[in-house]
């Protein structure tokens, strides 16, 4: 008989989202909550009968806890996940895996080191619709993949960038960037998952409807490594939220989903639409909670489905589903398009790998940064945009380069 493995979370926001999970979950016990803030602490300790830890450090030393799944702020992952790791606990880490890919690297060096497994979260990969899209992809059905485009039209009132758990929302130290990192984080990986590594982007953002000091809309253009181009659209400013629409075209089909329904499914090799009609009924309109207006309205079912990976990955002694390694790339594409938005030229990903921290900088620094950005042009329309923020300091670490686009892709696209 297999034995129960010890859970704790970390973050107790999304993170009761996580203690359902645990509890949903066969084999899992939730041992532990740990948060800095104890009304939300407290009473999530209270209703799972488990133990309350205040601080990560005292959590550390609990041995019935096997894995950690870590729900702070985006921007506190990695070294959060570092020190769990090295008290040998393995993890399930919320998407972005951080907001950096050089972080996510020192995190899986300390994965690596102690031994440890780490899983990340991109519940969408686990979707059966999007698994059954990419096997189509993957068997050539669609044809030569041409265009994938991810379309996020959210919205998210002021008062989800304020007060004690919002505040940190839209900043670039902490959540590392805005509509795109943080609520956009899943259509990016989900593109790059179902069509391949992207090579290149460009791309433009800004401040339009909000209060905050990163970004709440921004547009992209995609060159994927395999030649296909793509766009993708993201906001929080779009009221009162619409559908993520993905759509891919191929030369020999077409796919379209809004959030988590098919939409179309157009295959030359079906020509009578039998397929589509079955795939429909399946998993066609009004299957799922949608989180466009509201943060919460995540279904926790994938989360339940990393929970019970994780417990299979600990007993078979395997690596998960979800790794790590794989949650690194959609960051990286993130910040090469906040890069191109910053310096207006298309840039390579894996380039560069990091948002310029601004909130260790003394107040008179960040005021002498700003007056000298104050002669670059303005985008029409916005009230701040990517362009008018200085371009960030380089800062090059070991990640690996994120696609092998050993020619460009615009040529590639040229030869079909
Ligand atoms: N998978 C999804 O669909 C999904 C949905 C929402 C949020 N998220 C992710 O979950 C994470 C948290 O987001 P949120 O909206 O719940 O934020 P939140 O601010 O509501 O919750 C974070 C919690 O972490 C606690 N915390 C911060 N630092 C801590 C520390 N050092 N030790 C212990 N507790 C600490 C805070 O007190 C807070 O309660 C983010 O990375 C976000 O991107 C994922």
């Amino acid at each position: 008989m297999s034995r129960e493995i010890g859970f704790a979370v970390v973050g107790l926001g999304m993170g009761r989202h996580h203690c359902k999970a645990i509890q949903a979950a066969p084999g899992a016990r939730l041992v532990a909550v740990c948060d800095l803030d104890e009304e939300r602490l407290r009473p999530t300790a209270q209703e799972y009968g488990c133990r309350a830890y205040a601080t990560v450090e005292e959590l550390l030393g609990d041995d019935q806890v096997e894995v950690v799944n870590i729900a702070t702020p985006s921007g506190t992952h990695a070294a959060i996940g570092s020190r769990f790791a090295a008290a040998g606990k393995h993890l399930i880490v919320e998407k972005p895996a951080d907001i950096l890919a050089g972080r996510i690297e020192e995190l899986l060096a300390a994965v690596s080191k102690h031994g440890v497994k780490a899983a990340g979260i991109f519940q969408s990969r686990l979707d059966p619709l999007n698994i059954r899209i990419r096997h189509c992809i993957q068997q050539g059905r669609l044809g030569s993949l041409i265009g994938a485009h991810g379309h996020l039209p959210w919205y998210r009132a002021q008062s989800y960038y304020e007060g004690r758990h919002g505040s940190w929302k839209g900043t670039w130290d902490l959540d590392g960037g805005g509509s795109l990192m943080n609520q956009g984080v899943h259509t990016v990986d989900l593109l790059q998952w179902l069509v391949g590594p992207v090579a290149a982007v460009m791309g433009g953002f800004g401040v339009f409807g909000h209060r905050i000091e990163a970004e709440d809309q921004t547009v992209a253009l995609l060159r994927f490594a395999n030649g296909a181009l793509g766009t993708l659209y993201t906001t929080t400013c779009c009221y009162p939220g619409f559908n993520q629409r993905l759509t891919l075209y191929g030369t020999r089909g077409t796919i379209i989903k809004e959030e988590g329904s098919l939409h179309s499914w157009k295959m030359q090799d079906d020509p009578e639409g039998r397929e589509e009609q079955e795939l429909l009924a399946l998993y066609g309109a009004g299957r799922k909670a949608s989180g466009a207006a509201d943060p919460m309205a995540v279904g926790f079912d994938g989360h339940t489905q990393i929970v019970v990976d994780m417990i299979g990955a600990i007993l078979e002694g395997r690596q998960p589903l979800i790794t790590l390694e794989s949650a690194r790339h959609a960051v990286e594409i993130i910040n090469a398009i906040y890069l191109a938005g910053r310096t207006g030229r298309e840039v390579r990903v894996g380039e560069q790998l990091a948002p310029a921290p601004t909130a260790q900088k003394p107040a008179a620094q960040k005021a002498k940064a700003k007056a000298k950005t104050k002669t670059k042009p303005k985008a029409k329309g916005a009230q701040k945009t990517g362009k008018s923020r200085p371009a960030p300091k380089q800062k090059k670490t070991a990640s690996r380069p994120a696609a092998k686009a050993k020619k460009p892709a615009a040529k590639k696209a040229k030869r079909r």
